[in-house]
């Protein structure tokens, strides 16, 4: 079995959906924000503090690359992690990149009062979400599939999934 792979914005679900997913299809899964932490010894938000968010994007990257030679899981990739084009092809070919997606007042909402997303911790959230949104969009649509998770909740997304899968 390949891996699936669950790329997209902040606040799109990927981690709770994740982990159900790897329940239904009995498999491995893995959030590679949780292992950057245990392996780094802090939280995303002090790596970016203390040594900013190139040298976490090295990290995010070497794992995407030992992931990406392990099968089969269910990986949660960082919202940031497919706008490398390096790290998307090596998830592409190692498996199922699902997309997914929400519209900006849920991804807020979604995500308000969480101190864990230094991308986010900024005056202007919203501004932040629709501008990062923008640049990443020409990265998000090379995904295999894409679900907008908008209304649905974690149940259905990963029904969908399994029928996109199986
Ligand atoms: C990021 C998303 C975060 C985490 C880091 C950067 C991004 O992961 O990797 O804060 O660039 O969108 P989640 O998407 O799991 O919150």
């Amino acid at each position: 079995m390949r891996n699936i792979v669950l790329a997209g914005f902040m606040g799109t679900g990927k981690t709770c959906v994740g982990k159900k997913l790897a329940g239904r299809l009995g498999i491995e899964f893995v959030d590679l924000d949780d292992v950057i932490e245990a392996r780094e010894g802090r939280l995303i938000t002090q790596i970016f503090a203390e040594k900013g968010e190139a040298y976490f994007r090295g990290v995010e990257k070497a794992l995407v690359r030992e992931f990406s030679e392990k099968t089969p899981f269910v990986i949660a990739t960082g919202g940031g992690a497919v706008v490398d084009q390096e790290n998307l092809r090596l998830l592409k070919k190692s498996g199922v990149v699902i997309l997914l997606e929400a519209d900006i007042e849920t991804i807020l909402e979604r995500t308000h009062g969480q101190t864990h997303r230094p991308l986010l911790m900024v005056a202007d959230p919203k501004g932040r979400i629709k501008e990062l949104l923008e640049a990443r969009a020409p990265f998000y649509k090379k995904a295999d599939y894409a679900i907008d998770t908008t209304s649905l909740n974690v149940d259905e997304v990963v029904e969908r999934i399994l029928s996109l899968v199986s």
